[in-house]
């Protein structure tokens, strides 16, 4: 009998970059990267918020340093990268995390100036950090990339179609590149959070939260960013060598609710 493999579960000693680290699922999974031991860059638009993070993580015990960037600036996220890398000795870990809402009307004035920031940040920036992270994740041996899509990446509210788009773009984005990057031994996985607690859904109320959650998901509540940021945490995983091309919902059962 071949002997039982022992594959790692840890991070230790690993580089993150995880973009929109400043508030929600990226900052709760800059932390939990940071807390696995994992040298972790905050990008961010604000420079008081970055800094707000990385000094919660360092004070906690973990490395972290702050970026400011807008991820719709194509030369910047080159330009970012190359620090991290000089700053921390490579990069092992891409999670493509920040976003906004983009709820607009097809037929409504002003559609194609949100159409066209939804598409940059959401998705024309994950495609850049890629490119530009690709020879670090090769040499990691290990790389990892985690796309932060959503389960507007599989269906659609009405109202939504830029960010519906996007998102439906970062599922397909993240199957091609599984499928090219295999050969470099880069693991590409996509998450799709469902209905979460952070600074995308803080202005509605509680109580229309608790109306939605009881009628359309199985657990009945909205998630926390920390229960995303674990689900985030196993998919980079050294162990998790041999998942790739996945696109997993964390939406409290939402998507496979019927009735
Ligand atoms: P959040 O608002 O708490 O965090 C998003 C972060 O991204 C913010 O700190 C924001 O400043 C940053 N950001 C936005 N535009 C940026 C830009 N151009 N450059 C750099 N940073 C930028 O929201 P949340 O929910 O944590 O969002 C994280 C990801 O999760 C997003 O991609 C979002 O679309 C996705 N998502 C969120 C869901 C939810 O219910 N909260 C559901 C499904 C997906």
């Amino acid at each position: 009998m071949e002997p039982v493999k022992k594959l790692s579960r840890s991070i230790k000693g690993k580089v993150a970059l995880v973009t929109g680290a400043a508030s929600g699922m990226g900052r709760a999974t800059a932390h939990l990267f940071a807390d696995e031991g994992a040298k972790v860059a905050v990008v961010d638009l604000a420079r008081e918020r970055v800094d707000a993070v990385v000094k919660e993580i360092t004070e906690a015990g973990g490395a972290a340093e702050g970026w400011v960037l807008d991820v719709a600036d194509g030369e910047g996220i080159v330009r970012v990268v190359k620090e991290v890398e000089q700053r921390f000795g490579g990069l092992d870990i891409l999670v493509n995390n920040a976003g906004l809402a983009a709820f607009h009307g097809i037929g409504e004035p002003g559609y194609e100036d949100t159409w066209a920031r939804a598409l940059d940040v959401m998705l024309t920036a994950h495609m850049r950090f890629v490119r530009a992270a690709l020879p670090s994740l090769k040499k990691s041996g290990e790389g990892r990339i985690v796309n932060v899509a959503s389960t507007e990446g599989f269906g659609a509210t009405p109202g939504n179609s830029p960010y519906v788009a996007a998102k439906h773009g970062v599922i397909g984005l993240t199957r091609a590149l599984a499928v090219e990057l295999g050969r470099e031994g880069v693991t590409v996985n996509c998450i799709c959070p469902g209905p979460i607690r952070t600074g995308i859904t803080q202005e509605i109320p509680d109580e229309h939260k608790e109306i939605f959650a009881k009628r359309r998901v199985p657990l009945r509540r909205y998630g926390y960013p920390e229960e995303v940021a674990h689900v985030t945490l196993s998919v980079v995983l050294p162990a998790s060598s041999y998942l790739t091309g996945v696109a997993i919902p964390v939406d409290g059962g939402m998507l496979v609710k019927n009735a």
